[in-house]
């Protein structure tokens, strides 16, 4: 991991109008980097507001308010039809929901090759066939698989599908949307692990999206923890599991369930209860030491410091 920004998100806004007088305010103020060749981790219960903040990042929305920076430029705004086309292909999803991502009525071959073709990336099919097939042995499938359908497939294989479909383009920066959540727990550790290979390989940069801590702390360097469209706490990946402070990640980290029987029969469930903070003030996010940050109140950032000390 460098110490080179790839993006950095200001004060994101990301506000839905759902009514003639309501609003849900699905992102409302995050501020984050992210650094090239790291991998970030969201996490947060469902509603959060991650996916939103994935989308709005690359431009899926509008953002209502806030500034997102990829490579020193300027995402959101007014922009040339090349520019868009740029940041289309450095920056890259990976969804939740392989079934529902892979469009049925093609075949492999050319749902991989979909971004090579609007890219103009290769210059005759016999470059779309090779690339392909080099695609599809990078993410452990072989080039039989590139003329048969989605529904041939289980669902590690679809994930990795769409993985390759994200690497054809060659892009910089990855959004994982909950890569993971859909498959079952025995191959969830091989999608993480051929992630994490490609990632040592190729140096691509992570926003790895996930709503418990316990496959995002073996993935990321950091890691953000979001609640009803705040971020409440940010910390390198050790620091957050060893050193919780904000009530709520604490709750996340007791979920986890480990297999140990000691360890979970003493485990201790913490619930998230909003109105036990400090309210003599809004909450501002401050860093209590380096790299370190919680969302928090004067008061409780004086509490948090003492807390960590011991
Ligand atoms: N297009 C939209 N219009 C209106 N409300 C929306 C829209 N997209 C998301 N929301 C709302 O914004 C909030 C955040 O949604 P989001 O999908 O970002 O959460 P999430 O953290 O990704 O949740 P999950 O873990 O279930 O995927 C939710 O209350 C959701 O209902
Ligand atoms: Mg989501």
């Amino acid at each position: 991991m460098s110490q080179e920004k790839l993006l950095e998100v200001k004060n994101l806004k990301q506000h839905f109008k759902t009514g003639r007088h309501s609003v849900v305010k699905a992102v409302d103020g995050i501020s984050f980097d992210i650094y090239k060749g790291e991998t970030f981790g969201l996490v947060g219960e469902s509603g959060c507001g991650k996916s939103t903040t994935g989308r709005s990042i690359i431009r899926l929305y509008n953002a209502t308010d806030g500034q997102v920076t990829f490579g020193g430029e300027d995402v959101h705004g007014k922009k040339s039809k090349a520019k868009l086309k740029e940041f289309n292909q450095k920056m890259q999803m990976i969804f939740q929901d392989p079934y529902a991502s892979l469009n049925p009525r093609m075949t492999v071959m050319d749902i991989i090759a979909e971004g090579l073709d609007i890219h103009g990336l290769v210059n005759n099919q016999q470059e779309r066939k090779a690339r392909v097939h080099d695609l599809l042995e990078r993410v452990g499938l072989n080039k039989e698989h590139a003329s048969r359908y989605p529904h041939e497939f289980s669902g590690g294989q679809r994930q990795r599908i769409g993985i390759a479909r994200a690497l054809a383009v060659d892009p910089e920066f990855i959004i994982a949307d909950e890569p993971i959540s859909a498959l079952d727990v025995s191959i969830q550790a091989q999608v993480v692990n051929l992630l994490k290979d490609l990632q040592k390989e190729h140096g691509y940069t992570y926003l790895f999206i996930a709503h418990d801590l316990s496959m995002v702390k073996y993935i990321s360097d950091r890691i953000g923890v979001m609640y009803f469209g705040k971020m409440v706490e940010l910390a390198d990946s050790e620091e957050l599991y060893k050193n919780p402070l904000h009530p709520y990640t604490k709750s996340l980290l007791s979920a986890i369930p480990l297999p140990d029987p000691d360890y979970e029969r003493n485990r201790v469930r913490t619930e998230y209860n909003p109105a036990d903070h400090d309210t003599s003030e809004t909450p501002e996010f401050r860093e209590i030491r380096p790299n370190h940050w919680v969302l928090c109140t004067t008061k409780e950032f004086e509490a948090y410091k003492k807390e960590i000390k011991n």
